[in-house]
């Protein structure tokens, strides 16, 4: 029997676990499906962990935005920064917002192995079910039975089920007449209906941009791809986008008058300071000869506005295969703030990407993980066992 048993050896496990190491003496296990922790901060941030954001608040997140300010308000950016720098990683800044792993994602998970030396972690267990019994939870693994007082499931998402990932968090979740919304594919590429295939022929062309979804606003990078539409800016409009139109500004708010006007004689595919490639074949769909600024009349002028507002409905996202997270989880208004404990059920915590909380790209999903995770493990070692 263990005092805490965490399901998941992912982001919120390993901080809901280092925590408990660090703030109690209670018997802990941790049960994981792969051979060893972690899988998806080892490859995240192109191998670097994009740890999290200088601008961190519940703006960023698609969830129950009282539920995240009060999870991130116990463990904020500066309080994760501060965590790691005290045991020898010091997070560096890129772009001037995101913090990185200054060496390689494994050193984090390295970080949480040396953290864990009174828990014990089962790998290799693939989770099949969880239920009370006698006011205790019995998980039940493909390899042996856990029994617990107090349970954590840091399941994830459904996304990248070549790195371990199932939707056992819902079932477990369902299986106690807890409330969820389905996982769905986000911070995904978008694919295209057949107007916009065009930009198919753009494939590697990347330009800063702003995209609207909603009323949502995002301005970063857009990658044109082979199967459609990618980047950070794409990726963080997959997270508010569920069907229907988005908008597309090239120009990221520049004005377009004043740019035609600053052109002169020189054609529009060297005027505008856009792709050459991009310009034009975005000319070509518009109808419009690649001509000099001066000459652009009533009727180019009034076209060239797509380039300020470009709109159409995408496809449909790249899949759970390519999304780096799943939308959708346990439904926010299931669970206490900020313990993440299950208000239907006594001693069961669900936290991570399980819950149906997720950030926009950008380090913002594991500052949610982290922080989450960590709340848990400080309510748990406070409950009376
Ligand atoms: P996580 O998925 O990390 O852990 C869940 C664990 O549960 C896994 O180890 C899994 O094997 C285990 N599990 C699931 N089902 C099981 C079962 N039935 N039996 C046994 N074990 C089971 N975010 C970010 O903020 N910055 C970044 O740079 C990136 N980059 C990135 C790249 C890629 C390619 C992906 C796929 C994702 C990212 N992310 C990211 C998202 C980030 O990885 C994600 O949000 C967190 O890992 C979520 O942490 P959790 O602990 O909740 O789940």
């Amino acid at each position: 029997m263990y005092d805490v048993a965490i399901l998941g050896a992912g982001a919120a496990g390993l901080m809901c676990a280092a925590r408990l190491n660090e703030c109690s003496s209670l018997k802990v296990c941790v049960i994981e499906g792969n051979a060893r922790a972690g899988a998806k901060i080892r490859i995240s941030g192109g191998g670097k962990c994009n740890v999290t954001h200088v601008d961190v608040d519940a703006s960023h997140y698609f969830g129950d935005a009282n539920l995240v300010d009060e999870v991130l308000a116990r463990f904020d950016n500066a309080a994760l920064l501060a965590w790691l720098q005290a045991r020898g990683c010091r997070p560096v800044l890129k772009k001037g917002r995101y913090y990185f792993c200054p060496r390689s994602a494994a050193e984090l998970v390295e970080i949480f192995e040396k953290q864990m030396r009174g828990i014990r972690f089962f790998y290799n267990r693939t989770i099949v079910s969880a239920r009370r019994e006698a006011g205790n939870f019995v998980v039940e693994t493909s390899y042996e039975t856990f029994r617990s007082k107090r349970l954590v499931v840091a399941t994830g998402g459904a996304s990248f089920s070549s790195l371990g990932a199932t939707d056992i968090g819902l079932r477990i979740a369902e299986g106690f007449g807890i409330e969820t919304v389905p996982f769905r594919p986000a911070l995904a590429g978008l694919t295209l209906q057949k107007d916009q295939f065009w930009m198919k022929s753009l494939s590697g062309v990347s330009l800063p941009v702003r995209i609207s979804v909603g009323t949502k606003v995002l301005q970063e990078d857009m990658l044109f791809a082979h199967r459609g539409i990618s980047g950070p800016a794409v990726l963080s409009a997959s997270l508010y986008w569920e069907k229907g139109e988005i908008e597309i500004d090239f120009l990221c708010g520049r004005s377009l008058d004043a740019l035609l006007a600053g052109g002169g004689k020189k054609l529009l595919s060297t005027a505008l300071p856009l792709p050459r490639r991009f310009v034009r074949c975005f000319l070509d769909v518009l109808g419009i000869d690649d001509m000099p600024c001066s000459k652009i009349g009533r009727f180019e002028r009034t076209k060239l506005e797509a380039l300020q507002a470009y709109r159409f409905a995408p496809a449909g996202t790249f899949g759970f295969s390519k999304a780096e997270v799943s939308k959708g989880g346990v439904a926010c208004s299931q669970l206490h703030a900020p313990s993440c404990e299950s208000r239907r059920v006594a001693g069961l915590y669900f936290v991570g990407e399980v819950v149906d909380v997720t950030g926009e790209l950008g380090g913002y999903n594991f500052q949610w993980a982290f922080a989450s995770g960590r709340d848990a493990a400080d309510a748990i070692a406070r409950s009376q066992l």
